[in-house]
């Protein structure tokens, strides 16, 4: 028996890394996953990779309210229930001091982590199940600020009090909602923050990285989701309303 045995998830952004990495893990754990993104491509690369039993795809921008409901209702009618919401889906946003950092693109970095996570929580939680859960991938910088990325920081920051408000309310239905905070993590989306911020090369910018993280590397993706499986599965039963960080000592 996995510790998601026959459980179904919908993952957002679960087309790449970190998504990509916990739906992987999800299924080998017994579930089947509902993967719900933007790039068609990698949506089907992945659904081959998994399987068209255990894995569904889906292309839809969370920060699209109908097109999140559509989804979340297509994937219930194809596996027939829904029990785990991981809102993972993201975008870096601008790399610019405030005076210069483009107010839309401000607007809408806090769309897709803050309201993307809304609209998934908005129609995700009337499906799920007493006992379901839910976990928003937050960031290191939705606990700590960080110079150049006020967006990013500001979107990461908003996820924490959404979550708060959401674990407040199904806690009466044991629905657990959590926030999961990643220190720099291996991926591509990862190297063009860091390529940005230091102006190096990906290798040099990675090691730059590496020396702030008293843990000295990076995290994998995998270790991620394994910090999300922790949180979906019965090991995590009694954790809600907490910011679980997963950053190498990076915000300690
Ligand atoms: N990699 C890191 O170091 C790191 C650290 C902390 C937090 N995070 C967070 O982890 C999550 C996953 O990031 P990743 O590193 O795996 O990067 P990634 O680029 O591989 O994954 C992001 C995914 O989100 C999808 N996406 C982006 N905008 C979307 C939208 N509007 N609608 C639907 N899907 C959309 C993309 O298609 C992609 O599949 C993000 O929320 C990111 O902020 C990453």
């Amino acid at each position: 028996m996995g510790q998601l045995q026959d459980r179904v998830a919908l993952i957002t952004g679960g087309e790449s890394g970190i998504g990509l990495a916990t739906a992987r893990l999800f299924v080998r754990e017994g579930a089947r996953v509902h993967l719900v993104g933007l790039r068609q491509d990698a949506l089907d690369a992945a659904v081959a990779e998994l399987g068209a039993g255990a894995a569904l795809g889906t292309r839809a921008d969370v920060t699209d309210e109908a097109a999140v409901r559509d989804a979340v209702e297509a994937g219930y009618r194809h596996f027939g229930r829904l029990d785990v919401l991981v809102s993972n889906a993201g975008t870096s946003g601008a790399s610019a001091p405030i005076p210069d950092y483009p107010a839309d693109v401000f607007a809408h970095t806090l769309a897709v982590h803050v309201g993307g996570a809304f609209h998934v929580l908005k129609h995700g939680l009337p499906r799920l199940p007493d006992g379901g859960c839910a976990v928003i991938m937050s960031s290191v910088t939705g606990l700590k600020g960080f110079p150049g990325s006020s967006g990013y920081v500001a979107a990461k920051h908003g996820q924490v009090g959404l979550m708060r408000a959401a674990a407040a309310e199904v806690a009466a239905r044991r629905i657990r909602v959590n926030t999961l905070h990643p220190g720099p993590t291996s991926t591509p989306f990862q190297d063009e923050i860091e390529m940005a911020a230091t102006g190096l090369d990906q290798a040099e910018a990675a090691q730059a990285f590496d020396r702030m993280i008293p843990l000295g590397r990076h995290t994998t993706p995998e270790e991620i989701a394994q910090a999300v499986l922790y949180l979906a599965s019965d090991a995590g039963a009694m954790i809600t309303s907490t910011t679980f960080v997963v950053d190498g000592g990076l915000s300690g």
